[in-house]
């Protein structure tokens, strides 16, 4: 049965999103169509949006933006198995990855196709909590564990220490809590603000990354098996290259912007969409089947901060705006079905 449903359609960079309707077709084979009820703001949307950034340079337009989303499963396309229409979910799609797909699966609509295959049951959690944790957490815990190969939870040594620059975000701030859960140390650097935080979910030691002697400072507190900005900045990738002298890798959230020594190596990808290609089937499988429903059901982690905006899908370009314009502290989240 086609049915219509409201989306934010992305004409191109710098142009505002346009919510219309449109004719949702069912799912293919190997899909489900879930009513979405929760989308969280992530800064790769802002900064597509307004500024053309990363996959915008590619896309097929109009285009629908978003690739992560929270809803109830309204229909189950052939060869689908374990999900039913009712299930709660939190989702991933290939809207950023797969371009043919990226009309359907894009999640700034309140109908969206998503393969079966990224989708997770969340039981009675809420669609926002679900959400806020599902995108970043992925991203800290892909970096780190298949990228940089840190263990599972339970498997690492207090001996080891690991170094999240950034912590203060909600990618650095679920890194956090991975590493400490794994069994590592974690030395951190944040805002003097957030010292508090930054100890309740796990590090032992926190360094204000705007401090003049902030290398030195790390440098003391090391070294480190793992490292990781959760910034990415250039900053950053100097100052974690600097605790490197005899050569090895740090994992970054963006791609380099520094000049590194030799011997040193940034590990940098899209790390949110790893679970989208097949070569990481395993990964997926634990991420989707295993690892997200355990967390979200035993609440295992803190959720970071977020703000929920009103308006729907219209709400979304001003919200966009304000992310780009780095006014936001937290997520903010909307709901495409107001
Ligand atoms: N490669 C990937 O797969 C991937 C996936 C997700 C996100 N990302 C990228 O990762 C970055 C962080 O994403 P997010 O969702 O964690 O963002 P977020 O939650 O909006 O984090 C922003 C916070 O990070 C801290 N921060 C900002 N600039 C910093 C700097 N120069 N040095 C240290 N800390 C800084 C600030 O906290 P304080 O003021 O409290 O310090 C700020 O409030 C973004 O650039 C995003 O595009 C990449």
């Amino acid at each position: 049965m086609a049915t219509t449903g409201h989306a934010a359609v992305f004409l191109g960079a710098g142009q505002a999103l346009q919510v219309t309707d449109i004719e949702v077709g069912r799912p293919a084979p190997g899909e489900v169509l879930i009513r979405n009820h929760a989308v969280a703001l992530q800064p790769l949307d802002a900064k597509m949006l307004i500024a053309g950034y990363g996959p915008a340079t590619s896309m097929q337009y109009p285009a629908a933006l978003g690739t992560g989303g929270a809803g109830v499963v309204e229909e189950v396309g052939e060869g689908v198995g374990g999900l039913k229409v009712g299930d709660r979910v939190a989702f991933d799609t290939k809207a950023y990855v797969t371009p043919e797909k990226n009309r359907r699966q894009g999640t700034w609509q309140q109908l969206v196709s998503c393969d079966a295959t990224t989708v997770a049951k969340i039981g009675d959690v809420p669609f926002e909590q679900a959400v806020m944790v599902d995108f970043p957490l992925q991203t800290a815990v892909a970096a780190l564990h298949v990228f940089l190969g840190m263990g599972v939870p339970g498997s690492g040594k207090a001996e080891d220490k690991v170094l999240i620059w950034g912590a203060g975000g909600a990618v650095g701030s679920y890194a956090v809590q991975y590493a400490k859960s794994v069994g590592h140390t974690v030395v951190v650097t944040a805002s003097p603000r957030d010292v508090e935080r930054q100890k309740r979910i796990g590090a032992s030691e926190v360094v204000d990354y705007k401090s003049a002697d902030v290398v030195e400072r790390l440098r003391e507190l090391g070294p480190y098996k793992y490292l990781f900005t959760a910034s990415g900045d250039a900053a950053s990738q100097k100052a974690l290259a600097a605790l490197l002298p005899n050569g090895g890798k740090f994992a970054s959230v963006l791609p380099g912007a520094a000049e590194l020594p030799q011997g040193v190596e940034i590990v940098y990808t899209a790390f949110s969409q790893a679970a989208q290609k097949e070569e990481y089937g395993d990964w997926r499988d634990f991420w989707y089947q295993q690892y997200l429903p355990e967390v979200l059901a035993k609440n295992l982690v803190e959720p970071v901060k977020f703000t929920k905006v009103d308006g729907g899908l219209a709400a979304l370009q001003q919200a966009n705006q304000d992310v780009f314009d780095g006014k936001v502290r937290g997520k903010l989240v909307i709901n495409p079905q107001e």
